[in-house]
């Protein structure tokens, strides 16, 4: 396998690629349980984040990823930089290319960001959220964290539920879950599901037509409130009471033991309660933990071009 410069979306991963990653992910997590972390895998190599909107996870999964192999982690302050003074990103990537950096770690609230920064540098782009495309690093840490529970996923059934319209988490985490061989459902009021969605994913409208289907893992979507541009639902209480994890939903997910999932950040009383977030088959915290291994795997599998 001819190593890969960027990881933009799932789509263009072979399965093979996507085994690679899930399967080095492995050993790289197992050395999360010694007292030493690091490896000195990408010593001497340097890795910036240029994140154009906000992040927890994301961003810091990829900064301990990238300490944990030795590399140098630079942050580069997008509020702070000339970016607000109107420097184009191209610019920008022009200014970094010069600083000779490996790897560039992108998230922008457009589509196509990261991959029209990929085309303009030799360094390996990763993109790590751009607009409702893509969130490849999440669709693999949440397929990862599926594999853990179920080495063969084949047949297994995963129920996404809310804002599926907005969600680049809803699309690479579905791709690769078909990749896989799951079989796929979404869950979400009218207004939030997209119109055209691939043929073999399960549409419903409600929870009992999704019970119905009996899948085998539910996973929660963020409502984006930040790229609800207008009012897709009457109310966040409203959303809640037709869509969300009510603790009666939540009872159903426990007596039929079902795992839990979200990729974060949360919006307690909105998707999830109190009790869905201290559920005891909840893999959200697995799904942190499991972010540093799968982003570690994925430095060590992409090749920045040479100077
Ligand atoms: N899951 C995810 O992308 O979270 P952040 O927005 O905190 O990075």
């Amino acid at each position: 396998m001819t190593p890969r410069k960027d990881l933009l979306d799932i789509a263009s991963l072979s399965d093979e690629e996507i085994t690679f990653i899930l399967d080095n992910a492995v050993p790289f997590k197992d050395l999360f349980r010694r007292s030493v972390k690091k490896v000195p895998t990408l010593k001497g190599r340097t890795m910036l984040t240029l994140f154009y909107e906000p992040s927890t996870r994301t961003r810091s999964s990829f900064e301990v990823a990238a300490s944990r192999l030795s590399a140098d982690v630079t942050h580069f302050d997008v509020e702070a930089s000339s970016i607000v003074k109107g420097e184009s990103v191209i610019d920008t990537i022009d200014t970094l290319e010069a600083m000779r950096i490996d790897y560039v770690v992108v998230r922008h609230k457009q589509s196509g960001i990261p991959n029209l920064i990929a085309r303009n540098t030799r360094t390996s782009v990763i993109n790590a959220g751009d607009g409702w495309h893509a969130h490849p690093t999440q669709a693999l840490l949440d397929a990862f964290t599926l594999r853990e529970r179920w080495p063969d996923l084949a047949g297994r059934r995963i129920l996404i539920v809310g804002d599926i319209q907005h969600s680049r988490v809803a699309r690479s985490t579905s791709h690769i879950c078909r990749r896989l061989g799951m079989q796929v459902a979404y869950l979400a009021p009218g207004s939030l599901m997209p119109r055209e969605t691939p043929p073999e994913i399960k549409i419903f409208g409600n929870w009992s037509d999704a019970w119905d289907w009996t899948p085998d893992v539910v996973y929660l979507l963020r409502v984006q409130s930040e790229r609800l541009t207008e009012p897709f639902f009457p109310s966040a209480a409203e959303y809640h009471r037709h869509y969300g994890l009510t603790d009666d939903r939540l009872r159903i997910l426990d007596q039929r033991a079902l795992p839990l999932m979200h990729p974060g950040p949360v919006n307690r009383g909105v998707e999830i309660t109190d009790a869905g977030m201290n559920y005891s088959r909840s893999l959200i915290n697995d799904q942190v933990e499991n972010g540093i291994a799968v982003r570690m795997s994925v430095l060590y599998s992409l090749r920045p071009e040479p100077l």
